[in-house]
């Protein structure tokens, strides 16, 4: 099957045949961070909002973002780990890199790629509460909600998903595919080698 890679290509991305449906194209991605950006540049007016990504999935969208806010922003990054139950470690989710600024009294957006079970973020919450910003908000460009089991505010969210794994604009399977320049299905057959 040919897949391009937005609705004016005709030229088929190298890694198409591993796509199954591309759920989210280039153009509904780019319309949707466009509406999200002019939002925060109204909703944070004279607050200079800091944008803190989650690593690594969040890079094509924060990227994006950036340049669609119209205000002035300062930008960090964290990065985190997530383990299987199994493991038997006390927490889901271990801090690998910590914020590079201080966030107290700070107006903080987390920018994240995809909210799933709502653990990652439950726990990056807590984590950067304690260190008392003087706002704290959530913004995510996807959200799936079938297997969420904790609830939590979202005050951005770009698109609600259906029950599928994704990846393309920054999610990966096993490390591959973040390169995408839309959100796709992976083929079944792509999962199981
Ligand atoms: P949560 O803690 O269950 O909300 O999971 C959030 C993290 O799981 C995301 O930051 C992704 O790294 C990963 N994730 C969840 N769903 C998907 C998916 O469909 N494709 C790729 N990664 C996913």
């Amino acid at each position: 099957m040919l897949i391009k890679t937005d609705s004016t290509s005709d030229t088929p991305h190298p890694l198409a045949d591993e796509m199954g449906e591309i759920l989210i194209s280039v153009e509904e991605i780019r319309r949707r961070v466009a509406e999200l950006g002019a939002a925060i540049s109204r909703d944070y007016a004279a607050l200079e909002p800091r944008l803190i990504g989650i690593l690594k999935g969040v890079t094509p969208f924060m990227a994006d973002l950036m340049r669609a806010i119209s205000i002035p922003v300062t930008t960090d990054y964290m990065a985190i780990s997530k383990y299987e139950p199994s493991e038997e470690t006390q927490s889901l989710v271990r801090l690998l890199k910590d914020l590079d600024m201080s966030i107290t009294g700070e107006h903080v957006i987390l920018v994240e790629d995809i909210i799933d079970s709502g653990l990652t973020m439950e726990y990056i919450l807590k984590h950067l509460e304690g260190r008392e910003p003087a706002s704290l908000k959530v913004c995510t460009i996807f959200n799936k909600l079938a297997h969420r089991v904790v609830d939590l505010p979202l005050d951005y969210v770009g698109f609600d998903l259906p029950d599928a794994f994704v990846v393309g604009y920054g999610l990966d399977y096993q490390q591959k595919y973040r390169n995408l320049p839309y959100l796709a299905v992976l083929k079944s057959e792509v999962e199981t080698t």
